[in-house]
């Protein structure tokens, strides 16, 4: 009696490292990854083969830190009281929310004529969430020849938005991928997963109204405002400016360093000349001291 009791002991505390279902209760589901949009509801399927009587029916969330209850000694638990529905031993969450993404956690529990028994299975939910507006930066100017990048970003899409650009109106074909047989030669890259347009050598031809749009097919596709990117060649009055500017600073750091020189401030090797003379000179002195007497 003794040794069964030492035997089913181990059997349970096997259970916790994940054993038990060779042996416990057989726990299924018929919806291993469910997928439902914000505000909507959400089926978690979970079927065992037990009798009716006796089972015990326990809902958990696994967190990065551990498990919170959502369904706990016959009732919902925290914010899932006044949005889930029991169904047998399946649950409906009504109202889901981005933050209810997550693994949940069905476990059955019985205490049969062989002790308790236990079996679980997980279900993962993921909530879907349209885009929000991305956010674009787009240069208003650029010089022909050199390298800019034009950005593109929204995180409020679940999965991930993927990112399309549009200029003038006209949607820009994506770059093909690497090693594509039929290379374009395009003036840019877009990178749809990244959100960015990047032009290794911008012409006066990218000149033109941008904007971008961001998609991950829930809900409609989201844009930014359009912005204007200018492409010039190199402008000699700038080049003018650029260079008087330069002068000014020479100029600046070289009356700084007179200034400094004249009020001593580098006058480490100076100040040892001046000993060293003064010294001398004392020398000097002595010398002609002794030489009087
Ligand atoms: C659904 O949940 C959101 C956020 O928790 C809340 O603002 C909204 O009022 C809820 N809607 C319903 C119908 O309960
Ligand atoms: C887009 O950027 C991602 C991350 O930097 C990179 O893994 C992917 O290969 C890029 N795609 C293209 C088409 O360049
Ligand atoms: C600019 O566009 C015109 C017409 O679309 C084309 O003929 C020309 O070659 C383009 N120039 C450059 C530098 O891409």
């Amino acid at each position: 009696m003794a040794s069964r009791r030492v035997f089913w002991l181990l059997f349970w505390h096997l259970g916790f490292l994940g054993y038990y279902k060779a042996y416990g209760i057989v726990v299924e589901t018929d919806t291993k990854d469910v997928t439902a949009n914000e505000f909507e509801e959400a089926f978690l399927s979970c079927k065992h083969n037990e009798g009716k009587e006796a089972t015990r029916v326990e809902w958990k969330k696994i967190t990065k830190t551990g498990v919170t209850f959502v369904y706990f000694e016959g009732s919902f638990v925290g914010d899932f009281k006044k949005r889930g529905e029991r169904v047998q031993s399946s649950i409906r969450i009504k109202n889901v929310t981005r933050k209810d993404s997550g693994k949940y956690r069905c476990e059955i529990s019985a205490s049969t004529e062989h002790g308790q028994q236990i079996g679980e299975v997980i279900v993962s939910l993921l909530v879907l969430v349209p885009p929000a507006p991305p956010a674009c930066e787009v240069p208003s100017s650029a010089m022909t020849g050199t390298v800019v990048e034009l950005r593109c970003k929204e995180n409020n899409g679940v999965p991930a938005s993927k990112y399309r650009w549009y200029r003038n109106g006209v949607l820009l074909p994506e770059s093909p991928a690497l090693r594509s047989i039929k290379k374009e030669r395009l003036p840019y890259i877009m990178n749809a997963t990244t959100g960015t347009l990047l032009f290794n050598s911008v012409s006066k031809n990218d000149t033109g109204e941008y904007y971008c749009e961001a998609d991950n097919k829930v809900g409609q596709p989201q844009k930014c405002s359009v912005k204007r990117m200018q492409v010039d060649d190199l402008n000699v009055g700038g080049i003018i400016a650029a260079v008087v500017i330069v002068a000014l600073i020479i100029a600046s750091c070289g009356l700084g360093v007179y200034y400094a020189q004249k009020k001593g401030y580098f006058s480490k090797a100076h100040s040892s000349a001046r000993k060293n003379k003064a010294a001398n000179s004392e020398k000097d002195f002595k010398h002609t001291k002794s030489f009087v007497i």
